[in-house]
């Protein structure tokens, strides 16, 4: 139904990439979208010992059948990670395709993932971090405006303003997001010039999500005012829900309270057992778009609801010109 550089690049069905998502981007999740003709990509984060990691890879293969990828975190971490561990078992398993995201350029892997032939899709949140990933053979760029759910950078550009703005300063394909909470959203994105959209808020609310159920309905009801962004005191942008956990951090930061302060609200640890808990939900990375996502609906239908409101929304646009 839509047919991109991405679609190609990937071998997907539709040009839907499922965002990576700290503690909840899991076997599950990740074949899931794979599944319903997405792109799913694993955290790679999410696991600190490699066999366990293996497994998962080994997992997802035997849920799907179809293309999936994995995200190496270049975020800063309490404890740094060594993407090149991962690597290892990337390579050792065949995966495909990779993508990185975090506050630099991959440069200390990108040499083993092309010398084995992997595909690359950086993520970043600026036309110079675009320019950068592409000319270090980056195959694919994303970029997510400043709505999205999770990390946000400092530039704070839109997604209406950043994804054109990309489009036309790489030569590689793009995948826009940031926002998009459905098929109009999508439809929009790839008038901008992307050829394939990024959603991580709107997977949110699927129910293959490890999030408890009670999270889930309450984000049903939340609107694009509750949001918020926290840890910018941290040079470590995010854009979350805006519940109990996330006013108080921001309450911390503006009294000058630093990590020691903020890591019993903040840390890994206690983020997933509350992601896996009846309650607030903890700090629970979300994006604007959470006013469109109203329903608790399988992987599978929102992808497709995705994909046919998309095609409506350009046929809509299509009969605005007078033939
Ligand atoms: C709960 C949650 C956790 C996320 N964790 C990560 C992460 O660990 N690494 C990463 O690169 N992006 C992460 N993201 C960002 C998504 O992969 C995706 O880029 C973003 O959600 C797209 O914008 P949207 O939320 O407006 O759809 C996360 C997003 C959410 C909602």
């Amino acid at each position: 139904m839509f047919k991109t550089r991405i679609t190609d690049l990937f071998g997907i069905e539709y040009p839907i990439v499922g965002g990576t998502m700290m503690h909840l981007a899991m076997v599950e999740y990740t074949a899931a979208v794979s599944e319903a003709g997405g792109l799913g990509v694993l955290a790679s984060a999410n696991f600190k010992d490699m066999e366990l990691f293996r497994k998962a890879l080994r997992e997802i293969k035997v849920r799907t059948k179809k293309p999936f990828a994995v995200n190496l975190n270049f975020f800063p971490a309490l404890n740094q990670i060594d993407n090149n561990l991962y690597l290892n078992v990337i390579l050792d398993e065949g995966v495909r395709i990779v993508e990185t995201s975090g506050h630099r350029a991959p440069e200390d892997v990108v040499g083993r993932i092309k010398k084995a032939g992997v595909t690359l899709v950086h993520k970043c949140v600026g036309v110079r971090y675009a320019k950068k990933a592409e000319s270090i053979g980056a195959d694919a760029i994303t970029v997510v405006g400043y709505e999205n759910g999770g990390a946000t950078g400092t530039l704070d550009v839109t997604t209406l303003c950043l994804v054109p703005r990309v489009v036309d300063s790489v030569k590689v394909p793009v995948i826009g997001g940031g926002g998009v909470g459905d098929g109009r959203g999508m439809a929009a994105v790839l008038a901008l010039g992307a050829e394939g959209v990024i959603v991580g808020t709107k997977l949110l609310v699927a129910e293959e999500t490890p999030l408890h159920p009670e999270i889930k309905q309450r984000l049903t009801g939340a609107t694009e005012l509750d949001t918020m962004l926290v840890l910018r005191s941290l040079g470590n942008t995010h854009r979350v829900w805006k519940n109990d956990t996330a006013q108080k951090v921001v309450e911390i930061e503006k009294n000058g309270g630093g990590i020691d302060e903020l890591l019993p609200l903040i840390a890994g640890m206690v983020t997933k057992e509350k992601f896996a808990q009846a309650g607030d939900g903890g700090m629970l990375a979300c994006g604007m778009g959470i006013g469109l996502c109203t329903e608790v609906l399988p992987m599978r239908e929102i992808l497709r609801r995705m994909a046919a409101e998309a095609q409506q929304a350009l046929a809509r646009l299509n009969r605005l010109i007078p033939s």
